[in-house]
């Protein structure tokens, strides 16, 4: 059983962002992200904090837009639309979850599909379906980094993702599928998980529940690829794979904490030097 270690991963992709972004400040671009933050959700706070950290290491410019829980929907379409003619400004992102009285979709729909670093604009959705390079949803995107890493060439296996959220299993679906794996997806209908699962080579899993995929429900020799993050009772973070027990059956399977986690904000950089990239028509 081989670990795929993304807290490796993502340090070697952010240390050659850092030198990415150097180059492109050498020419006079200084690429750019601005976050739009509304209300008071502690994870959704930590995950704002360690995104503008992440930015403020590699040289890229990060402003956060702040706004309180009862903002009005117009406020932040406002706020969207100036950061879409902001040249200053090369991704936008939108941190999920939205308070109930927003609707999430015309907002997320708002952001210039050129600036969507996230890749939850229907434009980039939909190329995603075609395989036409776009942006990629980071955390899937990081996903495949890590199966590239280790020369895991996912061709023909058969894979089941567990979730079928916009933002992590419906991309990493066509992921998969992009790459000609035989792609299975599962979400809280499926009537036996288990039968899916257990027949999968590479079973990747992101729903958000602890101790979800245990050891009789893995094949002897497959790939795990854990993106759940829960907390137990005790405080300590967890993925929704019982690890300990289903380690030992895997030929490759990530840790959480320390696989994809750190992978997800190494894409977002990643994505926000490719916009900028593109916008001012470097290479
Ligand atoms: N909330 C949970 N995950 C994400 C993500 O990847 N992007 C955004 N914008 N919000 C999230």
């Amino acid at each position: 059983m081989q670990i795929l270690d993304g807290k490796a991963l993502a340090a070697k992709i952010r240390k050659k962002a850092a030198d990415e972004v150097a180059a492109l400040k050498n020419k006079g671009i200084t690429p750019g992200l601005a976050v739009v933050l509304i209300g008071d959700n502690p994870a959704s706070h930590t995950y704002v904090k360690m995104k503008e950290k992440a930015c403020e290491e590699t040289g890229i410019y990060s402003i956060v837009h702040k706004m309180p829980d009862d903002i009005s929907e117009e406020k932040i379409l406002e706020t969207i639309h100036m950061m879409n003619n902001n040249p200053n400004i090369d991704g936008i992102l939108v941190q999920l979850p939205l308070p109930g009285h927003i609707d999430t979709r015309k907002v997320l729909d708002a952001v210039s599909p050129q600036k969507d670093v996230d890749g939850f604009h229907p434009t980039n959705v939909g190329e995603l379906v075609l395989d036409i390079d776009c942006f990629v949803p980071c955390t899937p995107l990081g996903v495949m980094h890590l199966l590239d890493e280790y020369d895991i060439n996912v061709k023909g296996l058969d894979a089941c993702v567990v979730g079928a959220s916009n933002i992590v299993g419906k991309p990493m679906m066509h992921l998969l599928l992009n790459r000609f794996a035989t792609v299975d997806i599962c979400h809280i209908h499926t009537k036996n998980l288990k039968a899916h699962t257990s027949r999968a080579d590479l079973l990747i899993v992101g729903v958000g529940k602890e101790k979800l995929i245990t050891e009789d429900m893995v094949k002897e020799g497959a790939i795990v690829i854990d993106i759940g993050i829960n907390k137990t009772s005790e405080g300590q973070i967890v993925g929704d794979v019982d690890y300990e027990n289903v380690a030992p059956k895997c030929s490759y399977i990530t840790p959480v904490p320390g696989g994809v986690g750190p992978m997800t904000i190494a894409m977002l950089l990643e994505n926000t030097i490719k916009s900028a990239k593109a916008r001012h028509h470097v290479s």
